[in-house]
């Protein structure tokens, strides 16, 4: 397989091709997407919840991004591969988020990092960018603002969020940003946003006019009890994996396993 790059990927979206991304978190599962053709993989914060059990992105640390980036990078050495800033890991000062950002792509082999924020992290974004550092921004829902905002909601739903919204996406873009992650806005806001802006949207409950789509790999793949509103299931692994273990659990109790075959 090729490399891509943010070159690749900008002659896509030049090509209108639609943008694939997923998160992954770890080295099978990256392989995975990225035999499956996924274009990005993103090594979300979400990862808190998917695969360390928290019940939302704040205490996952940069100690725990570096980790799950370098195994993705590992895991599928020719994707493009998006290392996303924990909370509070850029949130003190410009100084901590190069810092932060620069051991990132130094460390883990990520080929570009991701931030939550609007035009309020406009300057920082054209500093990483100025650095070499490729940035992707994420705005509407923003997860790890989720105890300010007292839960996961739409955003942009009336005339001056949604005004926002845009102007954010706007202020990204003129900052250097070269794509945005639009996360859970109304769908007419995500083609508003999409058609004023000269990168690609990625889009995660924002539509289907968003110029490319990210979803979480566990709900992609039904791993998790809970589905959200704006995830499809392609597979019910969730079920699967329970089924095979269960399988073979009843063949250890009743010495159906181990057999010969499997013995030395
Ligand atoms: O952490 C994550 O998985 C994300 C996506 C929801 C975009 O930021």
């Amino acid at each position: 397989m090729k490399k891509v790059t943010l070159t690749t990927l900008m002659k896509r979206y030049a090509a209108g091709e639609k943008l694939v991304m997923s998160t992954a978190y770890d080295a099978v599962m990256a392989r995975l997407c990225a035999l499956a053709g996924v274009d990005l993989l993103l090594v979300g914060d979400s990862v808190g919840m998917t695969l360390l059990g928290y019940e939302n992105t704040l205490p996952v640390t940069m100690e725990d991004m570096l980790r799950h980036t370098a195994a993705v990078r590992r895991g599928a050495p020719e994707s493009f591969v998006v290392f996303d800033m924990p909370f509070m890991s850029y949130q003190e000062s410009d100084t901590q988020a190069l810092h932060n950002a620069g051991l990132a792509m130094k460390t883990t082999g990520a080929d570009a990092v991701k931030l939550e924020g609007g035009a309020e992290y406009a300057p920082l974004v054209r500093k990483m960018t100025g650095s070499g550092i490729p940035v992707m921004g994420h705005i509407g829902l923003m997860p790890q603002r989720v105890q300010l905002s007292g839960g996961y909601k739409v955003v942009g739903r009336d005339a001056d969020s949604a005004e926002k919204v845009l102007q954010d996406a706007l202020a990204l873009q003129e900052a250097g940003a070269f794509a945005v992650v639009l996360e859970c806005i109304p769908a007419t806001l995500g083609k508003r946003v999409t058609e004023a802006l000269d990168i690609p949207t990625i889009g995660i409950g924002s539509g289907a006019d968003c110029d490319g789509q990210v979803q979480v790999i566990t709900d992609l793949l039904g791993m998790m009890e809970f589905k959200p509103k704006h995830a499809k299931r392609y597979a019910d692994a969730g079920e699967l994996i329970t089924g095979a273990l269960k399988t073979y659990a009843d063949e250890v109790k009743n010495g159906t396993f181990p057999t010969e075959e499997n013995s030395f």
